[in-house]
């Protein structure tokens, strides 16, 4: 589509689905080379082969993966300009039934793995290279039963501004993306069908992942030069709306466009 990053190597972990999978597909049409990571090569493989790209696969939980993986970047790449963390555990327990182990499960893969692909990637980036992590609107609005998630992804956030500032001195930008719900196709219908869903989208309808790719692609590229620690908010406008009545409103000019839902409401999301 563009030739914005040319010449750049940028590793998407979990670009094997939804947001990962749109972002790596973003990037490549932006010129970058996209290194695929999932845990499945037959998940992965794929991706790679359309995208003419690279491929690496790891569980984040296990670190001698992660080191694997940027072992074999380093070998095949020799850099890595742009990081962007995407692959993320979910978990729906309530905290009085919390076992320990999902807890720790999520810490682990949303949270302490982040800390270390940036500590292998940082060294194989150059001056000026990007990291972008994509978070949750749920870190600042709890839902119910999303404790162990919320919490990993607050930490992630923390390190993201941690990051932003420990690598400033190289010119590596660190930022963020905080998402809204997202859904591939199938995924929107079925959000849009649960009875748990709130009305207060204002823009009517859960996101798509490329909606939140090209948020990506834009902090990932020099025309982000001199954004970082920034946590830019992508979530058709949720998180400053009060739970009002009527949401959505009507628009000036024709009917609004719910495309998720029926009864204009959505579901909780990530
Ligand atoms: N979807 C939403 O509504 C939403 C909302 C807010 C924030 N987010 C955030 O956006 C990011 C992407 O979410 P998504 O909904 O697009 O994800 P998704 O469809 O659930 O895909 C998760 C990806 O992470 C990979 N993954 C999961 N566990 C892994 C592990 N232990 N080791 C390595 N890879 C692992 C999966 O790869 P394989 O299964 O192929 O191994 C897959 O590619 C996440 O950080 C999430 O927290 C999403």
């Amino acid at each position: 589509m563009t030739e914005l990053l040319a010449g750049r190597i940028a590793l998407v972990t979990g670009s094997t689905s939804n947001i990962g999978l749109a972002t790596a597909r973003e990037l490549a049409a932006h010129g970058a080379l996209v290194v695929v990571h999932g845990r499945d090569p037959a998940r992965a493989e794929p991706v790679a082969a359309e995208l003419d790209g690279d491929v690496v696969t790891g569980d984040l939980a296990n670190l001698d993966e992660i080191d694997a993986m940027f072992e074999q970047i380093g070998r095949r790449h020799g850099r890595l300009d742009i990081l962007v963390n995407s692959a993320a555990t979910t978990s729906r327990t309530h905290l009085l039934e919390l076992e320990l182990e999902e807890w720790t499960r999520a810490m682990a893969i949303n949270a302490t793995a982040v800390l270390r692909t940036i500590q292998q990637a940082v060294p194989l980036m150059p001056d000026g290279g990007a990291i972008v992590n994509i978070t949750t609107s749920l870190v600042p609005q709890p839902a119910i039963g999303r404790g162990a998630y919320a919490a990993s992804k607050a930490a992630m956030d923390a390190l993201t501004r941690q990051a932003a500032l420990d690598l400033a001195g190289r010119g590596i930008r660190v930022n963020a993306v905080v998402s809204g719900q997202v859904g591939s196709p199938v995924g929107q219908r079925e959000l849009g069908r649960r009875s748990t869903s709130t009305p207060t989208i204002p823009l009517g309808r859960i996101g798509r992942p490329e909606e939140i790719a090209s948020v990506v692609r834009f902090l990932a590229s020099d025309d982000a030069s001199y954004l970082t620690n920034s946590f830019v908010t992508v979530d058709g406008g949720r998180m400053h709306a009060a739970a009002v009545d009527g949401f959505p409103g009507p628009r000036v000019g024709g009917s609004h466009a719910n495309s998720s839902s029926p009864t204009g409401r959505a579901g909780s999301g990530r």
